[in-house]
């Protein structure tokens, strides 16, 4: 089969769910890639059934699965007709370890086979799932799971995703995959091992998506490029203005006032090196104009991946009192983006937009009573007896220290799993019945958004983005 000639705009994977399937889909109808998030898609589905799956999008979805057992399983369990009772909270869904059980594998599966399919329905244009290294004890199933909707592209960041080529080569055979998942406080190797088999009855091969590597730094292209192993079919060179996790300054001393971290010229990737490299890339991070997309062809670059201006689009999964505030401040100019340096637990630097009911403001942080149920980001660690535990620096600072946490490092963590539930509309309600808030993260180059608020200060759609970078 010949293969599509590559898009030239990515709609950049946005979590939780703010890549929507609406979203991707509308891009990806307008001829570019369109990328859900598969970032936490086991609670969105599972959230989102509980609320009775209002449009029945999901439950469409999961009769095309390939397992109907696996389906009545997943329904048993969240779908509420009509939806839950609103003074009532969700109920959570199983965290993935080591040794996930059974019901966790096959929901992660399911709802990535869900987003996928949804964003695929009714047209032939191509769709990517995103994922984050960091969350790695999701990924072989999450993989497998967009795989059996046909998904074109798999795009992964935060962290060095050197196994996943082999992930995808192994996994469309039908063989089962173990990945080796970084472990704190030892030096034993341990993996999360999982085989397609556990779902019965599938038939293989099946299609193998194209995989392209979001990275900062011409260094990892070439790291990565050196083995047909480890080698993606492509790279998002990606800068430290864009939104989402960044990676750190390879001066990570140098900090601003506030603690966060200063860029300079050494963190601009070299784009001579990552275009003698041979491999197809995108340039992202800030690369949201017309004149920014001419400039990112003129360096050799396919086209850009794009979030923010996305992001706050109408399809995006964004609430829209909260794509309403942004787009009412960047239209007085008034909006503010910092690069918040202890704000995610992943440890990286996360983009923080600057908005009064959100947990950017240090009031509504303090007010919040630290609890980690979601447990995404949570980091595997041996104990002294061999045996595994999960941490996080946003669960409780004393729970954090018995399990040796470095609680210096914790004081200013953020939990991301709730706050960008919230953002989504799926925020979990508490039982002194406060709400979860949310904490919006935005590129800090404002140019494009700015441009475009001006253009449509009431909102806009996927297509005018579209339409916007390739000056239309
Ligand atoms: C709301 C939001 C959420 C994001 N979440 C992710 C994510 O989950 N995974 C990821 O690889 N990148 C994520 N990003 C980064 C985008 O995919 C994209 O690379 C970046 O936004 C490009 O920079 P720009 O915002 O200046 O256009 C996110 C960006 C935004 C704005």
């Amino acid at each position: 089969m010949t293969q599509r000639p590559h898009p030239t705009i990515i709609q950049g994977g946005m979590g939780i769910a703010v890549s929507s399937a609406e979203l991707a889909k509308e891009v990806s109808k307008a001829g570019h890639l369109g990328v859900i998030s598969g970032t936490a898609i086991d609670s969105v589905v599972a959230r989102r059934l509980q609320d009775g799956d209002t449009d029945g999008s999901i439950r469409r979805a999961l009769a095309h699965f390939p397992n109907q057992d696996v389906v009545t399983g997943i329904l048993d369990r969240y779908f509420i007709e009509g939806g839950k009772e609103l003074d009532k909270p969700y109920i959570d869904v199983p965290k993935v370890t080591l040794k996930p059980v059974q019901h966790a594998l096959d929901l992660l599966v399911a709802a990535s086979f869900v987003e996928v399919w949804l964003a695929k329905e009714g047209h032939d244009g191509v769709i990517g799932m995103n994922l984050l290294e960091k969350i790695q004890m999701c990924i072989p199933s999450q993989l497998f799971g967009a795989m059996l909707a046909g998904v074109d592209y798999i795009l992964i960041g935060a962290g060095i995703p050197a196994q996943i080529p082999n992930l995808l080569n192994q996994l469309a055979q039908g063989k089962p995959v173990a990945m080796t998942v970084d472990v704190a406080d030892t030096k034993n190797k341990h993996f999360i091992s999982f085989d397609p088999d556990c779902i019965p009855g599938l038939t293989f091969p099946i299609k193998r998506p194209q995989f392209l590597a979001i990275v900062s730094s011409h260094a990892l292209v070439a790291y990565l490029n050196k083995d047909e192993i480890t080698k993606p079919d492509g790279y998002v060179i990606e800068g430290h203005v864009a939104g989402g996790h960044n990676a750190p300054p390879r001066n990570r001393k140098s900090k601003d006032g506030e603690g966060n971290p200063i860029y300079t010229e050494q963190d601009e990737a070299d784009l001579v090196k990552v275009a003698n490299s041979g491999s197809p890339f995108w340039l992202a991070g800030g690369y949201a104009t017309p004149a920014k997309v001419r400039e990112a062809i003129s360096h050799g670059a396919q086209g850009v991946q794009v979030g923010s201006l996305f992001a706050l689009a109408d399809e995006s999964g964004f609430t829209a009192d909260l794509k309403r505030e942004v787009i009412e401040a960047l239209t007085n100019e008034e909006l503010t983006v910092k690069t918040d340096g202890s704000a995610s637990p992943t440890g990286f630097p996360f983009k923080v937009a600057v908005l009064p009911n959100s947990l950017s403001d240090n009031a509504n942080y303090e007010k919040r009573s630290r609890i980690c149920d979601l447990g995404y980001l949570r980091t595997p660690f041996e104990r002294e007896n061999g045996g595994i535990g999960y941490r996080c620096p946003s669960e409780p600072l004393k729970t954090y220290e018995f399990k040796k946490g470095n609680v210096d490092e914790a004081q200013h963590s953020q939990c991301l799993c709730n706050a960008l539930m919230s953002n989504i509309g799926l925020g979990q309600l508490r039982p002194d019945g406060r709400r979860e808030l949310p904490l919006i993260t935005l590129g800090s180059d404002l140019d494009g958004p700015q441009s475009l608020a001006k253009i449509y200060p009431q909102g806009w759609k996927a297509a005018d983005v579209i339409n916007y970078l390739l000056n239309a």
